[in-house]
């Protein structure tokens, strides 16, 4: 097994969606400590233990091993009863959190109006609608950053809280007058998951440093995806937090310097769920094929998922900006069956090759001189489903993934052929 140190992270290099949770799920069982850094109930990580799923949307991944204990950081924006509910899923197929699961104190929470801001603010872009996941996510976070933001730890003093609430609501309501909500409602819902949370809240990041000077291994999960990001991504099209490194270093209270590894999670072909630009999306069969092939079923919304072939230089961008010291390759088994198999190496406007991916979208538009630079290779037609090497991927297979590696500069150090936890080629 590779070595990764004992302080890990885990980051999505696309637009979400890679697989994550699959990798997480599988680590687990080496690390004492998960912990969820930044986004919310956005996320969809999905994980399949004896082809039964489960979809992890706010609890860190981690949940299934039954001897690791789970954290969510500071950087992460909370709803509630969605929390109670998965909680509850969970320990109806047996799986207790208590002891073994902490909320951070400082925590803001994303409530039922800001679903309700969230999908206002949609309407009123009319054709430029994000798509967002409709999870209260941006006015949660909006409320953070504009200091108004309503923290869990808060929720101890119930009288002060409640309070808090109804001065936030009202704040929004005037500035978005026609939000309706049910406040009493809201908080009573909140009153009766007060008690079986209390025991999970604490002050995460003292809890932390205790654990890192003890030696203990702690994996970072991220959640969301760098193209998503609010900074480095393909803003406004992005969520509301920095789901890169960045994020997970704010988001926990881990110091960057204390991270050992970072893994990058890169889908062998590339998939967004929600609007915004797209380089190598494919608006045909081939497009079709991969959606079907691949499930490709948005976790949380079940929306659709627009495909495309791999775009490096999406990928050299998320090694740059996360420091990536690891590439987890996925799915590559959906690519089984598809005669040539296209890379995207570059982006042209106006046959100039651009350096980066560029902050102005509209540079990636075709009516704008956008055009990508691809290379071609073959396909294979047997399924990868049961390789439990490199060796014994087809010859043309291992090309695809050599290559990938030549143009990115990082090894696939993992390489999934497979939804199920044992189909994992560690490389
Ligand atoms: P996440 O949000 O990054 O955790 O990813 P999702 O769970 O939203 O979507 C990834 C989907 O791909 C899930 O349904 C996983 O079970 C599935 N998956 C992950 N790795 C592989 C793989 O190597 N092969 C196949 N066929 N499916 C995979
Ligand atoms: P995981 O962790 C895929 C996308 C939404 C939308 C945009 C903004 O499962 O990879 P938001 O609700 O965050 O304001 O939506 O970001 N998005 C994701 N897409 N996977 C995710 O998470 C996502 N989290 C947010 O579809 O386009
Ligand atoms: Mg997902």
């Amino acid at each position: 097994m590779t070595n990764l140190g004992n302080i890990t992270a885990i980051i999505g290099t696309q637009w979400g969606d890679e697989g994550k949770g699959k990798l997480v799920d599988i680590l687990a069982e080496k690390y004492d400590w998960i912990v969820r850094a930044t986004g919310g109930a956005n996320a969809g990580h999905t994980i399949y233990v004896n082809e039964k799923k489960f979809v992890f949307h706010q609890v860190p991944s981690g949940a299934l091993q039954l001897n690791t204990k789970m954290i969510i950081g500071n950087g992460c924006v909370i709803n509630l009863p969605s929390l109670a509910e998965e909680i509850q899923l969970l320990t109806n197929e047996g799986i207790s959190l208590a002891g073994r699961f902490f909320i951070s104190d400082r925590v803001h929470l994303a409530c039922d109006y800001h679903k309700k801001i969230d999908v206002l603010q949609e309407e009123m872009k009319g054709g430029k609608k994000i798509g967002t996941t409709g999870r209260g996510i941006g006015p949660a976070y909006s409320d953070k950053i504009n200091r108004m933001g309503i923290r869990l730890g808060e929720i101890l003093n119930w009288d002060a809280f409640e309070t808090h609430y109804q001065n936030n609501l009202a704040t929004l309501q005037k500035i978005y007058p026609g939000l309706e909500h049910d406040a009493n409602a809201e908080l009573a819902e909140f009153k009766k998951h007060r008690e079986a949370l209390l025991p999970y809240i604490t002050d995460t990041v003292l809890l932390l440093h205790g654990e890192i000077t003890a030696g203990k291994k702690i994996l970072l999960e991220g959640a969301n995806a760098t193209m998503l990001d609010i900074d480095h991504g393909t803003y406004p099209f992005v969520t509301s937090s920095n789901a890169s490194i960045g994020g997970i270093v704010t988001g926990t209270g881990v110091p960057p310097r204390k991270i050992d590894s970072i893994i990058g999670i890169l889908k062998a072909y590339t998939t967004r769920v929600g609007a915004g630009p797209f380089p190598s999306e494919l608006n045909n069969e081939t497009g079709e094929y991969l959606r079907a092939k691949g499930g490709e079923f948005g976790s949380t919304t079940g929306r659709p998922r627009r495909c495309g072939w791999m775009d490096t230089v999406v990928a050299k961008y998320a090694c740059m900006i996360n420091g990536l010291t690891h590439i987890n390759l996925t799915k590559l088994d959906v690519l089984t069956g598809l005669p040539t198999l296209r890379i995207i190496t570059g982006y042209k406007v106006h046959g100039k090759l651009l350096e980066s991916f560029p902050s102005d979208l509209s540079q990636l538009e075709p009516a704008n001189g956008f055009e990508p630079e691809y290379i071609e290779m073959p396909g294979w037609t047997e399924a990868l489903d049961n390789c439990t090497s490199f060796e014994q991927l087809p010859a043309n297979a291992q090309a695809y993934v050599t290559k990938l590696e030549e143009i990115i500069g990082l090894p696939m150090t993992f390489i999934g052929v497979g939804y199920n936890r044992n189909q994992l080629i560690t490389k």
